[in-house]
């Protein structure tokens, strides 16, 4: 059977950093995310875009400032039972607008999961060509100089579409 489902992007308040934080916990292992604590959660709520569906959070990504030009995307996850179904994609578009309204110049994504940005257009680029990352976060990671993971890049090109795209409404499968 397939329903229609609402999908409804909103900015995360501080309210909901505990639905953030189960959301990220759960999709922790699976998407090698790291861990995020409430108190952080909370302080910057409103950097997060939320999914929401039937009144339930289930998906979110952060745009973190990395410097006045670049932003990164972090905590990207979305409940297992809203895949498929273009949530992600929704949420990284939802990002690259920000991004551009907030005028930075690149996205940026770490991850071991090259395959699902390449499609939304970032390409893998050398970790030192973020050297805002590099000196912010890798350099008190215990894995610096032996990450698996691949730093990608889009630029924020500022004809990117510009059309508000906050509710969609997407088809669901049930068994
Ligand atoms: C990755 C994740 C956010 C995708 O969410 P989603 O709402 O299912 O994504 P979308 O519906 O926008 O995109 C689904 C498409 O991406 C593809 N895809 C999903 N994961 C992929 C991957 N690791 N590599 C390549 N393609 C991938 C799917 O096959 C699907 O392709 P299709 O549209 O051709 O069928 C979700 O699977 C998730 O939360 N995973 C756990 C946490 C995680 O991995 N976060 C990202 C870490 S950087």
């Amino acid at each position: 059977m397939t329903t229609r489902a609402r999908i409804t992007l909103r900015t995360a308040t501080a309210s909901q950093a505990a639905k953030l934080h189960a959301l990220i916990a759960a999709n922790r292992e699976e998407g090698r995310l790291l861990p995020r604590g409430l108190e952080e959660l909370t302080a910057h709520a409103e950097r997060f875009v939320v999914a929401i569906r039937a009144r339930r959070v289930v998906g979110c990504a952060e745009l973190a400032p990395l410097s006045s030009h670049v932003a990164e995307v972090r905590s990207l996850a979305v409940d297992v039972g809203s895949r498929g179904y273009g949530v992600g994609g929704m949420l990284v578009d939802e990002l690259r607008r920000r991004a551009r309204r907030e005028g930075f110049e690149k996205l940026c994504a770490f991850t071991h999961q090259p395959g699902y940005f390449i499609q939304m257009g970032f390409s893998i680029v050398p970790h030192l060509w973020l050297l805002e990352k590099v000196f912010t976060d890798c350099v008190h990671c215990p894995l610096f100089r032996q990450c698996g993971q691949y730093a990608m890049v889009v630029p924020i090109d500022a004809t990117y579409e510009s059309i508000d795209r906050e509710t969609t409404t997407v088809a669901v499968r049930h068994a």
